[in-house]
């Protein structure tokens, strides 16, 4: 089993990854000194394929379990859910020592880990992740959260977890098109921070479709050791924290005009990354030959990387000024200068922008 701190002063954590390692999941509560009664959130595509495994390993730790499903899906990543998790906790009389447990995807975790930090003004929680997006980023830096019908992720809180474990062995039932959109953020921290992931991604291609063991190990520990690095480093997105978003400001639009229907969070990212990517070359930050190489690693992995011919410039151009990580409708981009390393760059005029959208 692999290891890596989240260095956060009182609130830091591991991250621990291997495979096969579900059932040593109870054992490695013990030292959190946590109450007897714990909650395990599911939804029922996860909760049926790898729920047994983790419920017998927290009950033969001696805790004492209690489970809440909610329904499968993004639009159930709602205060509705959130509410019913209360109700849960409190007929249970979870209290102020308990924890909740996140299996499932980056919705689960998100949503397990906004209730978590508000349930008796915070309690611990523990993520389980089950998917390539949780694995290599959601279940990483103490972003949580729950969507608003006027916003994704528009209410939520930074609370960090106690423990991330991820059993890379659950990456074998997830279904091939959510496996790639996460891959999509594994080739985002080769282009924001090393280089070297970026080869490897390249180069060993064919191994990680086939979740060759060593292989897929070796994207999940870099991408959380880059994660965890930058987080520790700006724990609430003061600054460095941002560069994280690569790829997501135009990526957001997409989703948000095409009603998060067309694309996946992964896939919507992977185009934002090559958009942005030529944003960098018009502004001079990226060559082109370099701009195309990310493209080209886009497209090997199967995901989308062209702005979509039915996507009008203009309504993607006001969806980005009304992201929340846009200040005054002004735009942060994070440009690539070159594979391993991208600065922020605010102040590009909308003529620039619409350029890159319509060409
Ligand atoms: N908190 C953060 O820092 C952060 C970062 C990125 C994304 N997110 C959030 O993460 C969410 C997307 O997460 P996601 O891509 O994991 O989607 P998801 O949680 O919806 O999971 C995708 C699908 O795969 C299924 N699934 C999960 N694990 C499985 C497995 N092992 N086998 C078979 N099926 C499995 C799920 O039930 C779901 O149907 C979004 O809500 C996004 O906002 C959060």
């Amino acid at each position: 089993m692999e290891k890596i701190r989240v260095e956060l002063g009182e609130r830091s954590y591991d991250i621990c990854m291997g495979s096969d390692i579900l059932d040593g999941l109870g054992d490695n509560l013990k030292i959190f000194g946590l109450s007897p009664k714990i909650c395990l959130v599911s939804n029922p595509t996860v909760f049926p394929l790898y729920g047994e495994r983790v419920s017998d390993s927290v009950k033969k730790a001696g805790f004492d379990l209690l489970t809440v499903i909610i329904p499968d899906g993004e639009g159930y990543k709602d205060l509705l859910r959130v509410q019913h998790i209360y109700n849960e906790l409190l007929k249970y009389k979870l209290d102020r020592s308990s924890a909740l447990i996140a299996l499932g995807g980056g919705v689960i975790g998100d949503i397990t880990g906004f209730a978590a930090s508000t349930y008796m003004r915070g309690i611990s929680y523990i993520q389980v992740p089950t998917t390539m997006l949780a694995h290599v980023d959601s279940s990483v830096g103490g972003k949580t959260g729950v969507n608003h019908k006027l916003g994704k992720n528009m209410i939520g809180t930074f609370w960090q977890p106690r423990l991330v474990w991820i059993d890379i062995e659950t990456l074998k039932t997830l279904p091939g098109k959510e496996l790639l959109a996460g891959l999509a953020e594994v080739i985002k921290y080769g282009v924001i921070w090393d280089k070297e992931l970026f080869d490897f991604l390249d180069d060993k291609r064919d191994k990680i479709f086939n979740l060759d063991r060593k292989a897929v190990m070796h994207i999940i520990k870099r991408s959380c050791e880059i994660k965890a690095e930058v987080v520790s480093k700006d724990e609430k997105e003061a600054g460095l924290r941002s560069i994280l978003n690569y790829g997501h400001t135009i990526g957001h639009a997409i989703e948000t005009v095409t009603g998060y229907k067309k694309y996946l969070h992964g896939e919507a990212v992977a185009i934002g990354m090559f958009l942005e990517a030529m944003l960098a070359h018009k502004l001079n930050f990226i060559n082109k030959d370099k701009a195309l190489r990310i493209k080209r690693l886009i497209d090997s992995y199967g995901l989308p990387s062209e702005m979509p011919a039915d996507i009008d410039a203009d309504s993607l151009l006001s969806s980005m000024q009304l992201d929340k990580k846009a200040v005054a409708g002004e735009l942060k981009f994070i440009m690539p200068e070159k594979i391993g390393s991208v600065r922020i760059h605010k102040g590009i005029t909308e003529k620039v922008i619409r350029d890159i959208l319509k060409s």
